[in-house]
C-alpha cells in the first residue's frame, strides 16, 4: 500500500502507543484466556509506567506503523541486554509485533518485519529471533511465510496461566 509508513515512536507518541498495545492485545488474545488473566497483563505490562520505562531503554526500539496519519500497528525490537532472553549469538529480537485486525492483510505486518530486517542488518545480528504463543496459528504461518524456523520453547505466565510459546529464528549469515 503506497502510503503506508513505518515510524519511530518517540515518548511524546506514549499514550498512542499504550492504547494501541492495549486494543491490539485484547483483539488477539481475549477470546483464548480469562478476563482476569488478560486484566493482570494489560494492568502489569502495558501500564504507562512499564511502557515508558521500556520506550526509553536504549537497547529497546519501537515503531508505528502508519496509514496515512493513523497508526495501524506497531513493533518492539530489543537489543542486547533488552532481550528476554540471552541467546548464544548476536541477536536482535521482536518482542512484539502487532497490527489492528482491521487492516490485517494489507501488507502492515510485513513492513514491520522489514524494519525489523532493516535494524537487525544495521546491528550485524546473526540471528532475528521471537517468541511466539503455541496456539497463535496465524502469526506462526506468517513467520512461517517469512522463512523463521523453530528452535525450542518456553513458558509464558499470562496471569496464572502457563503457556508454551514457541522460540522461532531466521538466521542472518
Ligand atoms: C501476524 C501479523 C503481524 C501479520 O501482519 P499482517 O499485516 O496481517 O500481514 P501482511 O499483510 O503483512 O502479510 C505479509 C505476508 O504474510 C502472509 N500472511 C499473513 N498472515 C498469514 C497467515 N495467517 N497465514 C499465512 N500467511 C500469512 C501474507 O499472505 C503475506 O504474504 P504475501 O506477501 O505473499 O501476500 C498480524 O496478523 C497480527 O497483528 N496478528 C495479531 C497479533 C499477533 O498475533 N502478533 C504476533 C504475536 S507473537
Amino acid at each position: 500500500m503506497s502510503n503506508l509508513d513505518v515510524i519511530k515512536i518517540s515518548i511524546s507518541e506514549l499514550p498512542q502507543l499504550q492504547h494501541l498495545s492495549k486494543v491490539t492485545f485484547i483483539e488477539t488474545f481475549a477470546a483464548y484466556n480469562t478476563h482476569e488473566d488478560m486484566q493482570e497483563y494489560l494492568n502489569n505490562n502495558l501500564s504507562i509506567e512499564k511502557l515508558s520505562q521500556e520506550l526509553q531503554n536504549p537497547n529497546s526500539e519501537f515503531y508505528f506503523a502508519k496509514l496515512g496519519e493513523s497508526s495501524i500497528g506497531y513493533l518492539k525490537l530489543n537489543m542486547a541486554h533488552a532481550q528476554t532472553e540471552p541467546q548464544e549469538q548476536k541477536a536482535l529480537e521482536i518482542e512484539r509485533i502487532y497490527v489492528l485486525k482491521e487492516f490485517q492483510g494489507i501488507k502492515a505486518g510485513q513492513a514491520l518485519l522489514n524494519k525489523a530486517l532493516e535494524k537487525a542488518h544495521t546491528i550485524n545480528a546473526e540471528i532475528l529471533w521471537l517468541a511466539v504463543w503455541e496456539k497463535n496459528k496465524n502469526a506462526i504461518s506468517f513467520y512461517k511465510k517469512n522463512k523463521f524456523e523453530d528452535f525450542g520453547s518456553h513458558i509464558f505466565q499470562l496471569g496464572k496461566d502457563a503457556q508454551t510459546d514457541i522460540l522461532m529464528k531466521l538466521d542472518l549469515i
